[in-house]
């Protein structure tokens, strides 16, 4: 559940009319209710209570600093997967030692720079990656924290960008070379293993492929006891599916349910790396209606966002309900009615649409054939399940401003991220002199 309802036909966040948001601030506009992602940070928290977890965010699902403050003061960690996400995590307040770093290329630099800072641990991802990693410990005379990322080899059932615990996949090291490197471990005498992480890909509505991966890891983790290896953390990964369209994905609990008693038995601590499940459904895109273009046999929707603001469509066709600020008010939909749903303007005054961007490719779409109410100039259109993998992977792409940032919470807004200025686009780069004439 979040906090985006409909009042008296206009679209809130939390106690706050969008329509005055996108006023005042302008479109396009990202925008995140702090209740929705609290919420839904202690909906998992609250279902691995008896395991007490170190839940530790995903940094790359939204890495605006306010998000991640708000997160770490609730008790999370972080997962990062780069020098930048390092650094926005301790600008965020995290401590080191809720850090965890995967990556199937960390950088010398990288890795160095996490050493000093004293990360909880890396998640480790091949065997090169390691000894680089023992190398910079040593030259650092400061023994380097380390999980080995398995490749469990199973099917998550998502979308194949977002597939990533396949044998074919570039991540992690399968069970036979993790048993190897284990058995080798003392060739490595700068590093610690502490544990073992598995991440088996994004958007996964069911707990089935989460079992598949935890049972195989939790029968090599006896045998590794029987051998005399110890380790301590057992990283889950995140992954787990939000609903954008008709999906019924597992609820924090439901999740819980399943894989607990699988967790438990292990005897470890448990990590998890939940991104767009905590902030996915906590924010929206706010776009403006350019103009309505009809021509043969076909009618776009052209607003004032793109690609650039928000590539998940373009990207894997993924699905994103649209729906209108100021709802048609025939649909008689009850004051706060909860989730607002473009099948439910279905049944209003409606028709098929493209809605698209003003992004010169023919990619730049938000939604195809979409059965929209009735929208004309001017109208505000509101790009729902937006605030995981929405602006961290925005562009300035047809040198278009990155767009600002707000967030809601309850009856009060904060500006999170300013609109970039021109001068923001051309911040960093220079014309040679040769070509100034001097
Ligand atoms: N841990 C690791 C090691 C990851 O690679 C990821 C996401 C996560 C945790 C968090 O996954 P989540 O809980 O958010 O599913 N851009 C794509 C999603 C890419 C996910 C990449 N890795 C999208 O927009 O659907």
């Amino acid at each position: 559940m979040h906090e985006f309802h409909y009042r008296n036909n206009r679209l809130y966040c939390e106690n706050i009319r969008v329509e005055d948001l996108a006023k005042r601030f302008g479109t396009p506009l990202y925008l995140y209710s702090y209740r929705t992602l609290i919420n839904h940070f202690l909906k998992l928290e609250q279902a691995f209570k008896s395991v007490n977890p170190l839940i530790c965010y995903s940094v790359k699902a939204n890495s605006n600093l306010a998000i991640l403050r708000a997160l770490v003061d609730k008790g999370a960690g972080l997962d990062i997967v780069s020098g930048g996400e390092l650094y926005r995590a301790l600008k965020a307040g995290c401590s080191p030692k809720k850090i965890v770093y995967a990556s199937v290329g960390k950088t010398e630099r990288e890795i160095e720079e996490a050493i000093k800072k004293g990360i909880l641990f890396f998640n480790v991802e091949s065997l090169p990656e390691l000894e680089s990693i023992n190398r910079i410990a040593r030259r650092l005379s400061r023994p380097a924290n380390v999980a080995i990322r398995i490749n469990p080899d199973v099917e998550p059932k998502t979308h194949k960008y977002i597939t990533t615990g396949k044998i074919t996949d570039k991540f992690g090291i399968d069970l036979k070379s993790a048993r190897q490197i284990l058995l080798m471990r003392r060739a490595f005498p700068n590093i610690n293993i502490l544990g073992l992480h598995i991440h088996i890909g994004s958007q996964i509505t069911e707990s089935a492929p989460y079992v598949a991966a935890i049972k195989k890891v939790a029968l090599f983790i006896s045998s590794l006891k029987k051998e005399g290896i110890n380790i301590r953390y057992f990283n889950i990964g995140g992954g787990l599916g939000i609903i954008y369209d008709k999906e019924t994905p597992q609820t924090a609990i439901k999740f819980a349910e399943k894989v607990l008693p699988l967790l438990k038995k292990t005897g470890l601590k448990i990590i998890m790396e939940p991104g767009r499940f905590i902030v996915g459904n906590s924010g929206i895109l706010v776009t403006k209606v350019l103009y309505i273009k009809s021509i043969l046999k076909k009618k776009f929707v052209i607003v004032d966002s793109g690609m650039n603001d928000l590539i998940r469509p373009a990207l894997y066709n993924a699905y994103h309900s649209i729906v209108p600020l100021q709802a048609n008010r025939q649909t008689g939909k009850p004051e706060g009615s909860g989730l607002p749903s473009d099948r439910q303007s279905h049944k209003q005054v409606n028709e098929k649409v493209d809605i698209v961007g003003p992004i010169c490719e023919s990619g730049d779409f938000f939604a195809k054939d979409r059965l929209l109410s009735k929208v004309k100039e001017g109208d505000y259109l509101a790009i729902m399940g937006s605030g995981a993998y929405g602006f961290s992977m925005s562009s300035n792409y047809n040198s278009r401003r990155r767009v600002e940032e707000v967030m809601v919470f309850q009856n009060k807004t904060f500006v999170i991220r300013k609109r970039e200025s021109c001068e923001d686009l051309i911040r960093n780069e220079s014309i040679p002199r040769f070509l100034l004439g001097c």
